[in-house]
């Protein structure tokens, strides 16, 4: 006859393991749902702070040998589901259905930001999360292209109803500047215009919203970072020193601005460029090092013809990478979420 398994001993087992990212145990974390036992089979859920969790698996594998170790357990069912928390800042201000806004910014131009905000948006929709891409680059609104969607936007009830590209909801502010009209927008009217556009476009429920924002550290990234209450920004460089130059003001800007700094992409690395820098600014700026995205001629074609390489090429050398990214900064806004979190008292003890 087995020992009868108390819900007492498995949850004593499951505190005993780590959420590697947030580092905490996955029983403080609330994370342990529907546990259910059956003679020698026990079965829970592990709710997960992102479904682009990169450490699912090992998650996964760590919870079953704990639940494995207590005596009589014979069969550990365990279903991987998520919930992405919220930094709540978006729901409070701005009565947005938002959870995280994340800007990609960059100290200069060209270096890929449009590029990586179109695969970050997808990557992160393929793992099953709710995603909105605002192209917010006035000046150089290239998203559309690079998602292949050439159509303004129709309208409902006076909303603006975003396209739909690759499981992602698409709005570019480019939509409303006629072509060769003079931008006129400055400093506090630029951010309440911000703010109105945000407000007049349909998103639905996201998880997350990620924003292509123009180059460098002029009036208009500026105003943009503070018109949206942003969960971080991810800083994009190229691999080279004076690039990292420019990254830097860009990063301490933000800094400065006392928005999260996710963290450093590089991207374009390879023999052109060489490779290194983005590490070396994280590391100097003592934040996270993201990856990096080699430089590819299938990045810059499928950016071209409007088919983004994590979906028309899952398997090259970019995707992999542009996938692997995605799922960091899934990771480092849930723990920006938590640190957000632990200023209110909201996590709940299982
Ligand atoms: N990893 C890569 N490999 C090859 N080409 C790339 C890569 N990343 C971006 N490119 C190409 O480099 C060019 C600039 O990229 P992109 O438009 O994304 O940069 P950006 O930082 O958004 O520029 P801007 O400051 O003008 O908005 C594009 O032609 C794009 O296809
Ligand atoms: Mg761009």
């Amino acid at each position: 006859m087995s020992p009868k398994i108390s819900v007492e001993t498995i949850l004593a087992a499951l505190g005993k393991v780590q959420e590697p990212e947030l580092h905490k145990d996955l029983v403080t974390l609330n994370m342990i749902r529907d546990l259910e036992i059956k003679g020698g089979v026990v079965s829970f859920s592990i709710l997960l702070t992102t479904p682009a969790c990169p450490l699912k698996g090992s998650i996964e594998n760590a919870a079953r040998q704990g639940v494995l170790t207590v005596p009589g357990v014979k069969t550990v069912n365990i279903k991987m589901d998520s919930s992405v928390p919220s930094d709540g800042r978006l729901r409070g201000l701005m009565q947005l259905p938002v959870r995280n806004a994340i800007a990609v910014a960059s100290g200069k131009g060209g270096v890929g930001k449009s590029t990586i905000s179109a695969n970050l948006a997808i990557a992160l929709a393929q793992t099953g999360a709710r995603v909105g891409l605002l192209d917010a680059d006035i000046y150089g609104p290239n998203i559309p292209t690079m998602m292949g969607i050439h159509d303004i936007p129709g309208t409902k009830d006076n909303k603006l109803i975003p396209a739909d590209a690759y499981c992602v909801k698409l709005m570019s502010m480019g939509f409303l500047v006629k072509p060769g009209q003079p931008l006129i927008w400055r400093g506090p009217m630029l951010n309440s215009a911000i703010r109105q556009f945000l407000s007049d476009v349909e998103w639905g429920e996201l998880d997350y919203l990620i924003i292509d924002l123009p180059p460098g550290t002029g009036d208009v990234p500026l105003s943009l970072a503070q018109a949206l209450p942003l969960s971080g920004v991810v800083i994009v460089t190229l691999p080279q020193a004076v690039s990292l130059e420019d990254a830097s003001r860009g990063l301490e800007m933000f800094r400065t601005l006392e928005v999260p700094i996710l963290g450093v992409i590089e991207n374009m690395r390879g023999e052109v460029f060489g490779s290194g820098g983005g590490e070396d600014l994280a590391r100097v700026a003592k934040v996270s090092f993201l990856g990096a995205v080699p430089m590819e001629q299938s990045v810059r074609i499928s950016g071209d013809t409007g088919e983004p390489v994590v979906s028309s090429r899952p398997d090259s050398d970019a995707a992999k990478a542009l996938k692997s990214i995605a799922e960091q900064v899934a990771a480092r806004v849930s723990v920006e979420a938590l640190n957000e979190s632990k200023k209110v008292p909201t996590i709940n003890i299982f």
